[in-house]
């Protein structure tokens, strides 16, 4: 069976691509085998995750490598798409060959945004290389909100506002302001295996809503 490709995609630094990578590939590692491509290079910041986790002896079911160009990217899940379940694609906050080819080749596309304007503007930025993939391919692409103080005035205004405005619709679970993410990130670990019950509830959920909206959804592409 081919591997379904998850894409994280986001043209503002330091959005929660990386954290969203490694909770997805730790967690759906339990049920799937999964390979994690770092295509944050040279900053690899997934692929150190996955390298300390490794190191822990953790996570036999996730596989982690390294990509620098579209061209290693179409070879390496090429090579590897019949014997995983699923491949998580960590991409750079550029414009770029590399994220234009992660948005050709995910079935699902996440664009992490915090709970904060620069992150929707940068977003917007995002939709000129989706349109143009979307002439080739169509592409599947949902906000996922992170950082998110669920009860403060400025999430819900932004919140309204890019439903409003943009084309693309949210997920449903939305991952809290949590030290817990940034603990996990530095220690090869996911949020849920810290300890952290808000935490756990919030990836086992986003977790649950990507592999419905995957089975169900994006069945037909
Ligand atoms: N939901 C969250 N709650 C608290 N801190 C978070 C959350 N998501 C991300 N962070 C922190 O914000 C910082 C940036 O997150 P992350 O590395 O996931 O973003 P990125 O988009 O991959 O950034 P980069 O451009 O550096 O690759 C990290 O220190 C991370 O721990
Ligand atoms: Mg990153």
């Amino acid at each position: 069976m081919m591997a379904r490709a998850i894409g994280l995609v986001q043209l503002k630094g330091g959005a929660g691509r990386s954290t969203i990578a490694t909770n997805l590939a730790g967690e759906l590692a339990r049920f799937h085998d999964v390979l994690l491509l770092d295509c944050d290079m040279p900053q690899g910041t997934s692929a150190s995750w996955a390298a300390l986790r490794k190191q822990a002896g953790r996570g036999t079911r996730l596989t982690f490598d390294t990509v620098y160009d579209a061209a290693e990217l179409a070879e390496k899940i090429e090579r590897r798409a019949d014997q995983t379940g699923y491949v998580i694609l960590d991409g750079a906050p550029r414009l770029t060959e590399l994220s234009r080819a992660i948005l050709s080749c995910s079935d699902l596309c996440l664009v992490p945004v915090g709970a904060s304007a620069a992150e929707l503007w940068a977003t917007s930025h995002l939709f000129g290389m989706i349109a143009e993939v979307n002439k080739v391919r169509p592409v599947v692409a949902c906000l996922v909100w992170t950082r998110f103080r669920a009860h403060t005035q400025i999430a819900r205004k932004l919140s309204e506002a890019a439903a409003a405005a943009l084309s693309i619709p949210a997920l449903k679970s939305r991952l809290g302001y949590r030290v817990a993410y940034t603990e996990a990130l530095g220690r090869g670990l996911t949020a849920a295996e810290l300890g952290d019950r808000d935490a756990r509830l919030e990836i086992v959920g986003l977790v649950a809503e990507i592999r419905r909206l995957m089975r169900y959804d994006l069945r037909m592409r």
